[in-house]
């Protein structure tokens, strides 16, 4: 169900997105991330071949991991991505269209927001999580306003965040921040240095819900 495929993406408080030069390299990426601990990625469909980035994914770690396609930005590339077997759907902006497209076919979206106003429309047009991009032009102190007067909003800030930044983020009430290059840059062993620093200060900072 969508409910338990938007749990299970936002579980760990952080979901990784690949945005790759080939498809060698996100699927490099993608596995470094997975071995690491990661549990949910993106493959942005910037990245060539990122359908069939994400078809392999699927294939390979069943449902252990939840793949989702990101930078979905109509509903024909919405359609394309549950086609390939994305169980989550991310997109930058607000397209009512990659909404209903997701929730016909049972998978969760979580589009882009960038204001309040934008905010209650993505709640009113039943957005599973509410993506703040670009994160980098706020910070923690912005949501935690915004969310004394919207505190129903699940909000994922995305762009920008960092090992460090995340809790913060966290602690200002985010369910979960989106994380690229600052998880994904360097090889395998930096991946995985990086993702258990993260894991780590999350817990910290604010220990998951028994
Ligand atoms: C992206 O656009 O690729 C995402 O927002 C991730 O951005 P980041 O690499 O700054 O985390």
């Amino acid at each position: 169900y969508r409910w338990e495929i938007t749990r299970s993406a936002l579980e760990q408080r952080v979901f990784a997105i690949v945005r790759a030069e080939s498809y060698e390299k996100a699927t490099a990426a993608a596995d470094a991330l997975l071995g690491a601990g990661i549990t949910s990625l993106e493959i942005s469909l910037t990245t060539p071949f990122a359908l069939e980035a994400i078809s392999t994914l699927r294939r390979e770690t069943g449902d252990d991991s939840i793949i989702g396609a990101g930078t979905v930005l109509d509903a024909p590339s919405a359609r394309l991505a549950v086609d390939a077997g994305a169980r989550f759907l991310v997109s930058p902006g607000l397209d009512p269209e990659v909404i209903r497209t997701g929730h016909r076919y049972g998978i969760p979206v979580f589009p882009g927001v960038a204001s309040p106003t934008e905010m209650l429309r993505a709640l009113e047009l039943g957005a599973d999580a509410l993506k703040l991009f670009p994160a980098s032009g706020y910070g923690p102190g912005w949501l935690r306003d915004v969310r004394a007067a919207l505190p129903q909003a699940p909000v994922l800030p995305t762009g920008g965040i960092t090992v460090e930044s995340a809790p913060d983020w966290i602690a200002a009430g985010a369910v979960a921040c989106g994380m690229g290059s600052a998880l994904t840059e360097g090889d395998r062993e930096t991946v995985a240095k990086r993702v258990s620093e993260l894991l780590q200060r999350l817990e910290d900072a604010v220990p998951a819900a028994a």
